[in-house]
């Protein structure tokens, strides 16, 4: 099948929901490709990859090269790739030089990044140049030390109302799919009825257009403690567990390596 294009995306607005799932790395992207329209190249990858406590010492560099497996490993999925915190803020200039790079490098077809209505024109900037933008409004982790931890968004009026004026003015701005995380479920509806394009949620309603995990969590192989939000479809974690403690006894008691897995001179 043709590859999945980002107006492929968009025309699935209000149909049968899409998957979308992160990955980091060649052999995850392959394994994921055929079951999923977009494959993210999330900078959750800092917390899940490399072990750090946040999102925010994610750089560029390690988009790239991330960004760069995952998309040599596509055939299918569209792969988009977050621009790290610290890449984009600065000024619509600075976003395009840097997601310009991004897909340049990669072989990615799009880029997200986190913000509303301070982010409007930014979007806009880069889509006229070109590069199509998936939003992300809600919990926005880059924002964690605004946000006073990781938690869930719009509980109250004025919040919520400010969600809802982010994702109007991500859309308008011409995002081709807006994520939607950590917020309560009926906001989670409600900017879903209110925009044109695609809502891909996590942490936020099953009437989202889409859904997204982080691979990782949902296949129980990061955290001990996930979040309300993830469901665990594996817990490969336990896989490993089994699997390397019986490696670890054959080698000490030399059941392994077996006659099969060495070997013999060619006889005369
Ligand atoms: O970084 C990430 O994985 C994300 C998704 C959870 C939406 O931004
Ligand atoms: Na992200």
């Amino acid at each position: 099948a043709r590859p999945i294009n980002v107006r492929d995306i968009q025309a699935r607005k209000g149909g049968t929901p899409l998957v979308c799932l992160t990955a980091y790395t060649a052999p995850m992207a392959h394994l994921l490709d055929a079951h999923a329209e977009v494959l993210l190249v999330g900078d959750s990858l800092g917390m899940a990859v490399y072990g750090m406590d946040t999102t925010l010492d994610v750089s560029v560099d390690m988009m790239i090269n991330h960004g760069r497996a995952v998309a040599k490993a596509a055939e299918r999925a569209l792969v988009v790739v977050d621009l790290p915190f610290g890449s984009y803020q600065e000024s619509p200039e600075q976003a395009f030089r840097t997601a310009a790079r991004v897909l340049a490098e990669t072989g990615a077809s799009a880029v997200k990044l986190e913000g509303g209505q301070d982010m409007a024109e930014t979007i806009r900037f880069l889509i006229a140049r070109g590069i199509p933008v998936m939003g992300h409004v809600g919990l926005t982790p880059q924002a964690v030390n605004q946000l006073g931890g990781f938690r869930i968004q719009g509980r109250d009026d004025a919040a919520a109302e400010r969600i809802r004026a982010d994702a109007t003015a991500v859309a308008r701005a011409g995002a081709f799919a807006l994520v939607v995380e950590g917020v309560v479920e009926p906001l989670a509806r409600e900017i879903t009825r209110a925009v044109k394009i695609p809502t891909i949620g996590i942490g936020a309603s099953a009437d989202c257009d889409g859904q997204v995990l982080v691979s990782e969590d949902m296949l129980g192989l990061f955290g001990e403690q996930t979040p309300r939000f993830v469901k665990h479809y594996a817990r490969l974690d336990q896989a490993i567990d089994t699997a390397v403690r019986q490696y670890a006894e054959e080698v000490r008691d030399r059941t392994f390596p077996e006659a099969t897995h060495v070997t013999r001179p060619r006889q005369g």
